[in-house]
């Protein structure tokens, strides 16, 4: 039996109440692509899928299998690059700091907030992306120069350099910028502990920006430290990207937790606003249960799109590109489009923050 004689036949979204999991089919995988049955952190469901001998993990789809047919991708291309500008998303009345934030690495915090930004300033939003990641992925993907000695977020957090100092229009977005983040921003963890108001160097930086924004993401690094705690306390909202894979929600409460104490603490108006499922595999089993699961645990929080596991998503950071721009037909942007759609709708719809 081959890989492709276990594939889940439920579809790519199962939003019924409960995950049904089939029996077990005999079967002999290689031990390279079955997952060992690891401690659980989450819930019974993950544990029932990572258990089953028939489970097995796949590598990215190919372009032919996850792409639409031509001519649809073709309306979605037009759509999604929207040169006429006819199509826009509302805009918030005032804005909206969001924070992407899971101290998990790689599970595409940094993709989320590139595409989102790019697909809300490609209709009618002013959005600024702050990288505060000192690997600097966002920079790259926006393809923002960000070497040493270009002025950087780490100016503005410790030598309270000012945002739009260092803020650099997107080249191609109109509305768009970036406040880019150097390998100097390292140092800033250990650097910030002496500093004055070192939980809110960011929050006052962004509140003293002269420009008028509808969005504001902070691409946070992958960790709790001091540079996700300014994050915290400079924004109104958290984004968290969950990864549809079998560790997703470990942590997830250690990062809960910290929102909580900033929320106490610091940021009485900080609120989970949005959770985006990514990655997500439709021939897995263990992707619909982990969509499930998270949807239970956070209800509608969880936004209707989800973004697939998808080949175009993974090559545009490598050519200075979203992929709303690099292959915006494919079915990456489609979702990143569908997703920051939602995210306006609902933004213009309900009140943001806790106090809003
Ligand atoms: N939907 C997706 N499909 C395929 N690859 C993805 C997708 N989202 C992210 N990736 C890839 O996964 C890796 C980690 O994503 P990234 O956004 O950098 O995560 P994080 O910022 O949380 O560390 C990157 O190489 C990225 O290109
Ligand atoms: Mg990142």
């Amino acid at each position: 039996m081959n890989a492709a004689e276990v594939r889940s036949t439920s579809g790519r979204r199962n939003t019924a109440a409960s995950v049904r999991f089939e029996p077990a089919v005999p079967h002999q995988p290689t031990a390279a692509v079955v997952r060992d049955a690891a401690p659980v952190a989450s819930t019974d469901s993950l544990a029932a899928v990572a258990a089953d001998p028939t489970y097995v993990s796949r590598e990215t789809p190919t372009r032919e299998e996850d792409d639409p047919p031509l001519a649809m991708e073709a309306m979605r291309a037009v759509q999604i690059l929207n040169p006429s500008g006819e199509v826009t998303m509302p805009r918030p009345d005032r804005t909206r700091v969001m924070c992407v934030a899971n101290q998990k690495g790689g599970v595409g915090k940094t993709t989320t907030t590139v595409n989102l930004a790019v697909a809300l300033a490609l209709h009618g939003n002013r959005v600024l992306v702050v990288d505060l990641d000192p690997q600097g992925n966002a920079s790259t993907g926006l393809n923002v120069p960000h070497h040493t000695g270009i002025p950087d977020v780490y100016d503005c957090l410790i030598n309270s350099v000012p945002l739009a100092e260092v803020a650099q229009a997107v080249d191609g977005i109109p509305n768009l910028w970036c406040v880019p983040a150097t390998i100097d921003l390292a140092g800033a963890e250990i650097e910030l502990v002496s500093v004055v108001a070192r939980e809110s160097r960011l929050d006052r930086a962004i509140a003293a920006y002269p420009g008028e924004f509808d969005y504001v993401f902070i691409d946070c690094p992958p960790s709790l430290g001091l540079l996700t705690v300014n994050a915290l306390v400079a924004a109104q909202e958290v984004l968290i990207p969950i990864q549809c894979e079998y560790y997703a929600l470990e942590g997830l409460n250690q990062l809960i937790n910290n929102i909580n104490l900033v929320r106490q603490h610091l940021n009485p108006k900080l609120d989970v606003s949005t959770i985006l499922l990514t990655m997500y595999d439709r021939r897995t089993r263990l992707a619909d249960a982990v969509e499930q699961d998270v949807r239970n645990h956070f209800g509608d929080k969880v936004l209707q799109a989800v973004i697939p596991r998808n080949v175009r998503v993974s090559e545009a950071p490598s050519y200075g590109q979203s992929v709303m721009t690099y292959d915006p037909g494919s079915r990456g942007a489609t979702s990143y489009f569908e997703a920051a759609q939602e995210i306006a709708e609902r933004g213009v719809k309900e009140p943001v923050g806790r106090n809003a």
